[in-house]
């Protein structure tokens, strides 16, 4: 089976098409038309721009799609039109939610328009869950259930009880920023560049034991109640208030107006973006961890599942499969390669596979919810 699967949920116009069969997959295609360039000056997602962005975008990568879908190699494509070969799709999946409405919007119209013209039906698509099947993607995974999924995302941070695919219960969330919007944030305060995580994840890594210490410690928000909730506006604001604490050049120069700073203020101020963007990761890792761990004893899970595009954070990958050697060592422990951590479409084509049997024609029943629960 051959699904086309769209997502526009976030600043990602995504289209992949996927070959499907017997749970394993072949990535056809996997377009992604990043908006970084239209968001950085904002320093974050402006919905409308981004809705924009999406409507221009669509028609162009689903052209690109099919035609790298017929010329896997990337030989020049022949055909007048390449939507003659969109007669090899069977499926057509969608995310519905959750996301930026506005956003969802673009891509069901799309969807529906599509499947209309092509006569094929649509499978709704949960984007949290799909970021959790990501892992079902490259192997067949022997996952043992029950599982935890950790899904932290730019607009999303859940703990979430899987007992199998389509059975979940969410055990907590953020009750403001999600773990990624933290990161974008902070990144602003810092006058860094958007996405926050990338950028913060590569400073940190140039931290070391410096001359210049400004010791920097952050809270650790939650990390020691007893529910499975997190909360990430603290962290961004004690960011905010230790940078405000600095002397008016270190400030000047952390957001770069170097004129008439000498070399040693300017080397300073770039070792506390270092050593804050390392605390500003570490004081996440300990939240994320901690309370996982603390999930997977409690329900006494077998397999302990990541997802969404904090979890591409390489420091974060390392610690957690530390922790779940030394603390639950017969877990299994599933995370997707990087690319398939952040938005792409390939994780909803995998999503709508796992939910064939959801496919409908009845178009006017597929719809946007900005808030769609998993
Ligand atoms: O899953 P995603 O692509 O979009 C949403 O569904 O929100 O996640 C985007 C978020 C952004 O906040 C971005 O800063 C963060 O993932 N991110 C990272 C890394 N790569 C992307 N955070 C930490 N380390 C990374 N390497
Ligand atoms: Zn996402």
């Amino acid at each position: 089976m051959t699904i086309l699967a769209i997502d526009t949920s976030c600043d990602d116009t995504c289209i992949a098409i996927v070959e499907a069969k017997n749970s394993s997959f072949k990535i056809l295609s996997n377009i992604i038309s990043s908006q970084i360039k239209v968001h950085k000056k904002w320093g974050g997602v402006v919905p409308t721009l981004a809705k924009r962005e999406h409507q221009k975008n669509l028609p162009i990568i689903l052209k690109e799609a099919l035609i790298k879908t017929k010329n896997p190699k990337g030989d020049e494509f022949h055909s007048s039109s390449p939507f003659a070969d969109a007669r090899v799709i069977d499926l057509i999946a969608v995310t519905v939610g959750p996301g930026l409405e506005p956003c969802l919007w673009v891509g069901v119209n799309f969807a529906k328009k599509l499947a209309q013209d092509l006569k094929l039906p649509i499978v709704p698509v949960n984007h949290i869950e799909a970021h959790v099947l990501a892992n079902w993607l490259n192997k067949k995974p022997k996952t043992s259930f029950p599982a935890i999924c950790l899904v932290v995302s730019g607009g999303h941070t859940q703990l979430i009880l899987m007992r199998d695919i389509g059975e979940y219960k969410i055990l907590g969330e953020t009750r403001d920023d999600a773990a990624g919007e933290c990161l974008d944030k902070v990144a602003r305060i810092l006058g860094l560049s958007y996405p926050g995580g990338p950028i913060i994840s590569k400073l940190a890594t140039r931290y070391k034991i410096q001359e210049i210490r400004y010791e920097i410690q952050l809270p650790r928000p939650m990390i020691h109640q007893k529910n499975y909730d997190f909360s990430f506006s603290g962290l961004k604001t004690a960011v905010l208030y230790n940078f405000k604490s600095q002397s008016p050049k270190t400030r000047k120069s952390i957001l770069q107006h170097n004129s008439g700073l000498t070399l040693s203020e300017i080397e300073a101020s770039k070792k506390y973006i270092q050593e804050m963007c390392f605390e500003t990761q570490q004081a996440m890792i300990d939240v994320l961890v901690k309370k996982t761990i603390k999930a997977a004893k409690g329900f006494r899970v077998k397999t302990i599942i990541l997802g969404g595009g904090v979890a591409a954070n390489e420091e974060l990958r390392k610690q957690f499969k530390e922790k779940i050697q030394k603390e639950i060592p017969n877990a299994k422990y599933l995370i997707p390669d990087p690319k398939y951590c952040t938005d792409n479409g390939v994780m909803i084509g995998v999503a709508a596979y796992f939910h064939r049997k959801e496919a409908t024609e009845k178009l006017n029943k597929i719809k946007a919810e900005a808030n769609l629960r998993i």
